[in-house]
């Protein structure tokens, strides 16, 4: 096992009613920003008990963060946190406004262009603290350092992560995701299973407790993904997939373990150039970067497809191809299609994506850093 450093400083707190806690949860004096999406919380009723749950304190708000949030909306919520003097942000939605609220807590504070945060690792001082309400389980950024922040104008996804920007809570309730539609219950199972893979199917390091928390979660979203699309009320398997998503990504399977990565890296760039969301990059890229790195992670698509899919067969060429086959079953079970070509994607595309993996430094991918450009077209060649 490789050694590790573990800390996770967000409180949790999970259930029906738990928003009702937040306001004991905020600082004396806090002045809040209170970060949401397009307006999905007005319709599902979700403003207003935040609303309730704010009384008594003094907060303003800030509407519009988009699905893969935009930079030019983010720095203008830069702004109103400064001229409110704010001290404190409330992200209330999914992995968008989150991440979001991240980078405006990292950038209120920031002397300079808040953009070489993301593109040149700037350091930042003095961010403010993050509650979360989290209202689509899929990203772990409730209980995570990381932020993706999309800039339309140069055609870039680029990421930071601090744990000083984790937030200090998040509530998770489940009721809170019954007015999903069904793309972003399908998207959010999807993106969490593939967290766990990343940090999974790279190499042994003699890590068994860490490959059975991570193959417990990717069985539990098998069995409860299909099951949230068919009875979409059902309160236990919103708890279910919502735990699992969180458990996904909130540190504690990575630890001691080696990354890969691969699949979100070159998935960034069909976001950025092609406006997929997260979710349906990563189910193009997948199987198709299984099959390409099949030698270097033959041992571990092994055990998946034994401990995970139930697959018995002794020959291993076989026995990864089934394995592969699982896996793109199980997004098409999501209704999510895993080719580029399902989304009007053509061949054509390939050359602006390698050349935007390379324009971002992105040529030694994966837990071996032997995903280079020339594999990377493979790869999404593999994917057309
Ligand atoms: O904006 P509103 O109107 O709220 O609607 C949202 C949005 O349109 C809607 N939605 C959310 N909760 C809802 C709801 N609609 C009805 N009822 C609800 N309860 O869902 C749409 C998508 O929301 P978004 O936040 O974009 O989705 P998701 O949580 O999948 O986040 C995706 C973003 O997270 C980044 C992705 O790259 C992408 O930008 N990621 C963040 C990670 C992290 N912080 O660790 C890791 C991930 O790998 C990922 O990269
Ligand atoms: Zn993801």
């Amino acid at each position: 096992m490789l050694n590790f450093t573990f800390k996770n400083q967000t409180e949790i707190l999970f259930g029906k009613g738990q928003l009702s806690k937040v306001s004991s949860r905020l600082p004396e004096n806090a002045k809040v920003l209170f970060l949401y999406g397009g307006g999905s919380i007005k319709k599902n009723g979700i403003f207003d008990q935040v609303i309730t749950a704010l009384s008594g304190t003094k907060f303003v708000e800030f509407q519009g963060v988009e699905p893969n949030p935009e930079f030019e909306t983010l720095m203008k919520a830069v702004h109103v946190a400064r001229e409110n003097n704010v001290n404190f942000i409330l992200a209330v939605g999914g992995g968008s406004v989150i991440d979001g609220a991240k980078f405006i807590a990292a950038a209120v504070n920031f002397n300079g262009d808040p953009w070489d945060i993301l593109a040149k690792g700037a350091a930042f001082e003095s961010p403010l603290p993050i509650g979360a309400v989290l209202t689509l389980p899929a990203t772990g950024s409730e209980s995570n350092g990381n932020s993706v922040v999309n800039r339309s104008e140069t055609a870039q996804k680029l990421s930071f992560s601090s744990e000083t920007v984790q937030p200090v809570f998040a509530v998770l309730d489940p009721e809170f995701t019954y007015s999903l539609p069904v793309r972003q219950v399908s998207n959010g199972v999807v993106d969490a299973f593939v967290h766990v893979i990343e940090q999974y199917l790279t190499y042994s390091v003699n890590a068994p407790l860490q490959d059975r928390f991570a193959e417990g979660i990717l069985q539990t979203l098998i069995e409860e993904g299909p099951k949230a699309l068919a009875t979409p009320e059902d309160y236990n398997v919103r708890a279910n997939v919502m735990w699992s998503a969180t458990m996904a990504l909130n540190g504690l399977i990575g630890k001691g373990v080696p990354q890969d990565w691969g699949t979100h890296m070159i998935g960034h760039e069909l976001t950025a150039l092609h406006g997929l969301d997260h979710a349906v990059t990563l189910a193009i890229v997948l199987p198709s970067l299984m099959y390409v790195q099949r030698k270097q992670k033959q041992e571990k698509i092994l055990q998946l497809g034994e401990r995970v899919f139930n697959i018995r067969e002794d020959n291993k060429d076989k026995a990864i191809d089934l394995t592969i086959k699982a896996v793109q079953d199980f997004f098409e079970t999501m209704q999510v299609k895993t080719r580029l070509s399902d989304y009007n994607i053509d061949k054509s595309s390939i050359d602006g994506l390698v050349e935007n993996l390379k324009r971002n430094g992105l040529t030694a991918l994966g837990e071996h850093g032997d995903i280079d450009l020339d594999k990377a077209r493979e790869i999404l060649t593999l994917a057309a």
